[in-house]
């Protein structure tokens, strides 16, 4: 296989948005408890953080936390999670079929985010709750003080406001499954007057509306349009949610799925922008793709699965639930996921990873145990780190491949970053290939980076298979190690070859 890739100075995308390496808690299956959060366990600091879950995010360069659901926060009073522990009242949560202690909530977060050193992008309740509530939480969050919910935040703790700028306008109110589900007309309006309230309190916030639970979603295009034609003056960004999986073996349309994400940023990019053509307003609305990643749910019949979890009937505290492994396949896929956000960054500006802790998620801990970096770590935490600056257009032709169900796609799949403060030009790269290595040439125009400073690949270790996992057993089985052979001839001319199935990031300054 071979690619050859072009980039140039003078030929930019727009600045790298930092709240595109967002990542995702909510209050679902061990996320928080015995996720993020664990007093007793060993490594557990006087607040009950796990310091070892808390050192792998900081590693993982995770910028934005968005928090407390998901489907959980269509049906949560977040009144419940403040004040005396002690106090707190036990509830059923209808999304999980879980019993919330409420032993976490908004001061336990917002310390957490402080320490793990990210911004919190905060979901309010506009499933069972609606304009009254919205406001009453930013008046908490962010009024300094002197008002009812405001010293209500001082007494329990908190002097300062806690400052969150960008709040989610409900979660998946499209999807039948949702907790409070609307049409596109009853979100839309609601949407709208709860962000007025909203912002009466706090005119600085930024506010996400939401938009369709998925591309296959029968409203997707009439939801977005409709929901838009009532908000569209009051909201500063509109969700996508997406995540893939390998069906039945079709590794070709797996690897392939990048091509539905990109197809789905643009679509929603169209929607927007023809709400804004329609107004003949000037104001830009951003795409906040705040849930993406691999997972295994469909045909799963597994213990952890919450279709199962409510079968049983059983009501517990934090279960184990849908805690996918991730071999190397999925991590070459979630770089391609990664470069699709990339290369869209003039308009995504912000995405999270779902979920950051044991629920399809980069870092998993066990009870009591250990924590470790799941495959699908590497990827995000190099690209968090080294995609600085400017995003590079990148001009590549490739061998391409078919699928199924995404059409056909380039073996090379492949995004750049130029920092020009620090002189460093970044490429990540993935060849989706399954056999066959690919000799990649990048072209850096006007650029006069000629030291190689980084070269790092992630692929099939050493009698291991596409398959291989790192477990509590394997934490360290894929990883990443050097890719040899890396370099610069004296045209400004890049020389990779990137192993069979595989992640690369080249940095040179
Ligand atoms: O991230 C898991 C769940 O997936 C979220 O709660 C929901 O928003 C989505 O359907």
């Amino acid at each position: 296989t071979s690619a050859r890739i072009i980039v140039d100075r003078d030929f930019t995308v727009g600045p790298v948005p930092r709240r595109l390496f967002g990542s995702f808690v909510e209050h679902m299956g061990r996320c928080v408890y015995t996720g993020i959060f664990e007093p007793g366990h060993p490594s557990a600091d006087e607040n009950g953080y796990r310091q070892d879950v808390l050192e792998l995010t900081r590693e993982l360069g995770v910028s934005i936390v968005r928090y407390p659901g998901g489907n959980f926060v269509s049906g949560y009073h977040w009144e419940d999670g403040i004040g005396p522990v002690e106090q707190r009242p036990r509830r059923l949560d209808g999304a999980w079929h879980t019993v919330e202690t409420n032993a976490f909530g908004l001061h336990e977060f917002a310390g957490w985010a402080k320490k793990a050193g990210v911004e919190i992008m905060e979901a309010i309740n506009l499933g069972t709750r609606g304009v009254e509530e919205a406001r009453a939480i930013v008046e908490y969050a962010n009024h300094p003080g002197g008002t009812y919910w405001s010293d209500l935040r001082i007494k329990n703790g908190a002097p300062e406001p806690f400052g969150i700028k960008v709040w989610n306008l409900g979660n998946e109110l499209d999807g039948p499954w949702q907790i409070g589900h609307k049409t596109a007309d009853e979100y839309g309006r609601l949407a709208q007057e709860a962000g007025k309230a909203m912002r009466l309190v706090d005119p600085s916030i930024e506010l996400v509306a939401v938009g369709s639970s998925g591309r296959k979603m029968p409203t997707f295009g009439e939801w977005e349009h409709t929901v838009l034609s009532h908000a569209y003056d009051e909201v500063d960004y509109v969700s996508l949610h997406a995540y893939y999986q390998e069906h039945e073996g079709d590794y070709a349309s797996f690897l392939a799925s990048s091509n539905d994400m990109d197809r789905f940023i643009e679509e929603v990019i169209s929607t927007v922008d023809a709400v804004k053509a329609k107004r003949k307003s000037t104001k830009q609305v951003n795409l906040s793709f705040d849930e993406w990643n691999v997972w295994y749910q469909t045909g799963l019949d597994t213990e952890d699965q919450p279709h199962i979890v409510e079968q049983r009937g059983i009501w517990r505290e934090h279960p184990r639930l849908i805690e996918d492994t991730y071999n190397v396949t999925d991590a070459v896929v979630v770089g391609s996921f990664l470069n699709s956000l990339l290369r869209h960054g003039d308009r995504v500006t912000i995405a999270n990873q779902a979920q950051l802790v044991n629920v399809i998620a980069p870092i998993r801990s066990e009870e009591g145990g250990p924590a470790w970096r799941q495959s699908i770590f590497w990827p995000f935490a190099r690209m968090a780190e080294l995609a600085r600056g400017e995003i590079l257009r990148t001009a590549a032709t490739s061998d391409r491949f078919e699928s199924s169900e995404y059409g056909d796609a380039p073996v090379v799949d492949v995004s750049s970053t130029y920092d020009e403060e620090r002189g460093r030009v970044a490429v990540f790269l993935a060849n989706r290939g399954l056999d066959e290595s690919a000799e990649v040439t990048v072209s850096l125009r006007g650029l006069d980076a000629t030291q190689v400073t980084r070269a790092e690949v992630l692929t099939i270790p050493d009698g291991g298979d596409r398959f291989t996992a790192n477990t509590e057993s394997t934490q360290d089985a894929v990883g990443l190690t050097r890719l040899e052979g890396v370099a610069i001839d004296e045209g400004g001319e890049l020389r990779a070859t990137l192993p069979a199935l595989s992640w690369a990031v080249v940095e040179i300054a």
